[in-house]
């Protein structure tokens, strides 16, 4: 077959073999055609196989592991069926990985386009999260700038010898942060967590954050690693209470004791159940994606650790921990998750 007839070339992938190219020509229906060629030499070119339709046209290429090879050219009306493949096909070779994204996302950074391809390729994945997720739904962290400890010594406020010996100041910090959060709404990154977890695309949340929002945002496979600040419960007793009565300062109704939100406090152990699945999650995942902690806090930090798996790492401030994470990528949750999201869903 000449390379003209009408034919026009679409793609032409670099191999040591030869060159790899697609082509392409309308037929007089308005039916498109696609057929692969070989070349062979200067002289001669093998034509295989031919098919109808943009969207078949890639399946001439199916036995070849092209996304392996180099782009070479790819036409524009072809751009978006080739990245689609770009995105949902395990690549094994970061560097033409790299080439490929660069064709076809140009103007997208490339980890944002490795992240869509791993979230979509991995078997299992499990999302860590901090309080990093829920800035942006204002509530503020703790170690950043505007961050909780900055402005009050956690020893004093999130320990058992506060709860223990400063109860007055305990009780206003707590009682503080629960009034915040009534006018408190999930942001569209967790809105685009939970709509992952509908999608299949993964498994587990565990999460630091007391505050709900994951829950809020419809992600029902949430492991609060450090408890929740939406359940009160008498330290002596253990008698549940009403948040009303905790933010009120009344003691508990049963014994007269102390009641106190059901988060984890410095020197407490992290409730059982959810460190143990959102452990077991992590040991038998393929992608890790951590998002918005600055890993400071044990037991958690040590989580990124336990996985065999690529690990991603989302976060505002790089610090000493990144050189742990495949992946890593300096920004905002929401706005990095909804850059992931954009190419996720060009996928479907
Ligand atoms: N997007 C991405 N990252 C963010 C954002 C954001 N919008 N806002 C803040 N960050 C980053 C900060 O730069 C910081 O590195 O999130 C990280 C938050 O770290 P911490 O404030 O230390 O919060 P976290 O890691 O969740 O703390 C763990 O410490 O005090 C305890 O119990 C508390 O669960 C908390 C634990």
């Amino acid at each position: 077959m000449e390379a003209n007839q009408g034919w026009e070339t679409l793609l032409t992938i670099g191999a040591e073999e030869g060159d790899v190219h697609l082509y392409g020509k309308e037929t007089m229906e308005g039916i498109w055609e696609f057929s692969r060629t070989l070349v062979d030499n200067e002289e001669s070119i093998t034509a295989v196989g031919s098919v109808k339709g943009w969207e078949n046209a890639l399946s001439l290429l199916d036995d070849y592991s092209w996304l392996e090879l180099y782009p070479i050219y790819i036409d524009e009306r072809l751009r978006a069926h080739v990245a689609k493949e770009v995105l949902t096909t395990s690549i094994h070779h970061k560097d033409t990985f790299m080439a490929w994204a660069d064709r076809c996302f140009p103007d997208v950074n490339s980890n944002i386009v490795f992240a869509a391809n791993w979230i979509q390729t991995a078997g299992s994945t499990v999302v860590l999260t901090g309080a990093g997720m829920s800035t942006e739904s204002n509530i503020p962290d703790f170690r950043s700038s505007s961050g909780w400890w900055k402005q009050i010594d956690p020893r004093t406020v999130a320990t058992t010898e506060a709860l223990a010996g400063n109860y007055p100041l305990f009780q206003e910090f707590y009682a503080r942060r629960i009034e915040a959060l009534k006018d408190i709404d999930p942001h569209e990154g967790h809105r685009v967590l939970a709509s992952w977890e509908q999608l299949n695309l993964i498994d587990v949340i565990g999460t630091q954050n007391v505050d709900g929002l994951h829950a809020a945002a419809g992600s029902n496979n949430v492991h609060e690693l450090h408890g929740s600040i939406d359940k009160i419960r008498c330290d002596d007793c253990d008698m549940p209470a009403e948040k009303i009565a905790f933010v009120e300062n009344e003691a508990c109704f049963q014994c007269n004791g102390k009641l106190r939100p059901n988060v984890v406090l410095f020197g407490e152990m992290l409730p059982q159940k959810a460190w143990t699945k959102t452990l077991e999650a992590i040991e038998k995942a393929d992608l890790v994606i951590v998002i918005g902690t600055s890993l400071e806090v044990y037991p958690v930090n040590q989580l990124p650790n336990m996985t065999s798996g690529r690990t991603i790492y989302i976060n505002a401030e790089i610090s000493d921990v990144t050189h742990r994470f495949d992946i890593v990528i300096e920004g905002m949750a929401k706005l990095t998750l909804m850059e992931i999201n954009e190419l996720v869903l060009r996928s479907a």
